[in-house]
């Protein structure tokens, strides 16, 4: 069935998702919305329930295409992955030069840039977009991060404009980049998220493995900590979560919930691609580690047999919260500064031009990760856009350095009492490692040198050396090894 209305922006894909940002474009003045989902009993339930919206729905693709108003506008809304592709074929082969197909799903930027190079070979637009803030994001206003030609944007800037979460009475949605930007942001928010998620996870498991404070003690903590320079959207759900109560067993819900944790792969995207760049993101990585750390039940269960005695937490100060709680902000402003980085990577070696400010600007309000420090991060990159790292913006560098002590307290605290943190302590790991004048990295290329001929710098003057370590151990004045 399909009406002569013509639709100005047309979503395929009717999940929760799907059916929720279709509900957010129709909701906005000067949308109207064409739905279409492969089961069509789908389509109808959304009518049923929200067909006052004045949906333009079809049964079949054709009728779909049929019911868009030029350029052809798509938005599809599948689980990334195969599903995707045979969407797009569905669409490419009824769209028009000039026409552009959207992808929200959490697809892969390698795969987006693909699709976008082969669609441009027909004149289609292909813009891959990273869509942030989960089912109710989607309905109430998500962060959005849209790559893709700016002929795309011209059109779509105004629609993902008037369904975008507003942060400071400006819309968090930009334009982030050619092919495949959007996607590569997206996955560089995710893994921020998992090092974000990780980092309080560890302040949880210390302030009660440690600190001996109770669930319900917990709640308020996360609760005044959520009224300060913490405040974000994950810390706020982290004392909903805590308060939560298993109806089941009056036990806290988190203490009847299974410690191992799931992940849907962007994460480790991140890390794989932060790898390749060369990009250290040590607290992206220990989050993605600690979860399949926590997934390997047969090998926790036979290290728990091994272990004969565990080590006895020290007696901790009345300042123990307070430190807890500086050296989560220490360990994020590094989790944030790496992220950060990967993005300048990722802009330089795929030829974006990334405004680091404009997407700290977008992630204000809307995505997962939002939190008032990301205004921070706005500010630092207005005064410095090609700044080095955000740990040496002055706002920041004096954050961490009030919180150094406490920071480093804390991570001896969790060795000493057996309580993993690493990404608290890959993140003091990291931060000391661009503090100190000399690293062992030194000895790392006397290594090298010895077994491989990789030769070596030196420190007081120019050029490549090596030394004849199975001969007289002379230096040699050498070309840079190529093995
Ligand atoms: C978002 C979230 C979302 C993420 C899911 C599952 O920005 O709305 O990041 O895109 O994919 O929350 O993430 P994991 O299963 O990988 O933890």
């Amino acid at each position: 069935m399909s009406t002569q209305t013509e639709a100005n922006i047309g979503v395929v894909g009717l999940a929760v998702m799907g059916s929720n940002l279709a509900r957010n474009l129709a909701s906005r003045e000067g949308n109207t919305v064409a739905v279409y989902n492969r089961t069509y009993a789908r389509t109808e339930e959304l009518m049923k329930e929200h067909g006052d919206l004045g949906f333009v729905a079809s049964e079949s693709i054709d009728d779909f295409v049929a019911s868009l108003s030029t350029p052809r506008t798509a938005i599809i809304m599948v689980q990334a992955g195969k599903g995707t592709d045979a969407v797009i074929s569905q669409l490419a082969e009824r769209f028009e030069p000039g026409d552009i197909i959207v992808d929200g799903g959490n697809a892969n930027f390698h795969d987006t840039i693909r699709r976008e190079r082969e669609l441009r070979e027909q004149g289609i637009n292909f813009v891959g977009t990273g869509i942030s803030g989960g089912e109710e994001g989607a309905l109430h206003g998500p962060s959005i991060m849209p790559g893709g030609s700016d002929e795309a944007w011209e059109t779509l800037g105004p629609i993902l404009r008037s369904i975008a979460a507003v942060a400071e009475g400006e819309p968090c949605v930009t334009h982030v980049g050619t092919d495949g930007a959007g996607h590569f942001v997206k996955m560089v928010h995710n893994g921020i998220e998992y090092a974000d998620m990780q980092l309080i996870a560890e302040a949880y498991d210390l302030l009660r493995r440690v600190g001996g404070y109770s669930v319900e003690e917990l709640v308020g903590i996360f609760r005044e900590w959520n009224s300060g320079d913490l405040e974000s959207y994950l810390i706020e759900i982290t004392a909903e979560v805590l308060s939560q109560t298993d109806a089941e067993t009056g036990r806290p819900l988190v203490d009847v919930i299974a410690d191992q944790a799931g992940s849907k792969g962007t994460g480790v995207w991140t890390v794989q691609n932060a790898v390749g760049l060369g990009i250290p993101v040590s607290g992206i990585g220990e989050a993605v580690f600690a979860r399949a750390v926590s997934s390997k039940p047969v090998q926790r269960a036979a290290v728990q047999k091994t272990v004969t005695s565990r080590p006895e937490p020290p007696t901790v100060t009345d300042t123990f919260a307070d430190d807890v709680r500086a050296a989560l902000y220490a360990s994020k402003v590094v989790a944030y500064a790496q992220g950060f980085d990967l993005i300048v990577a990722g802009a330089k070696e795929y030829g974006w031009d990334i405004d680091l400010g404009a997407l700290a600007k977008i992630w204000r309000a809307g995505c997962i990760i939002r939190a008032r420090f990301l205004n921070r991060i706005v500010e630092a990159y207005a005064n410095k856009p090609d700044l080095e790292t955000l740990l040496v913006d002055p706002y920041f560098a004096d954050a961490v350095a009030k919180g150094e002590d406490a920071w480093r307290r804390i991570v001896g605290v969790a060795a000493a009492s057996g309580v993993p943190a690493p990404g608290f302590s890959s993140a003091l790991a990291y931060f000391d490692s661009l503090a100190s004048e000399r690293l062992p990295a030194a000895l790392i290329q006397g290594q090298r040198d010895f077994f491989g001929a990789h030769t070596y710098q030196r420190v007081d003057k120019d050029g490549t050396f090596h030394t004849l370590w199975s001969e007289d151990r002379s230096e040699v004045a050498t070309e840079p090894s190529t093995h």
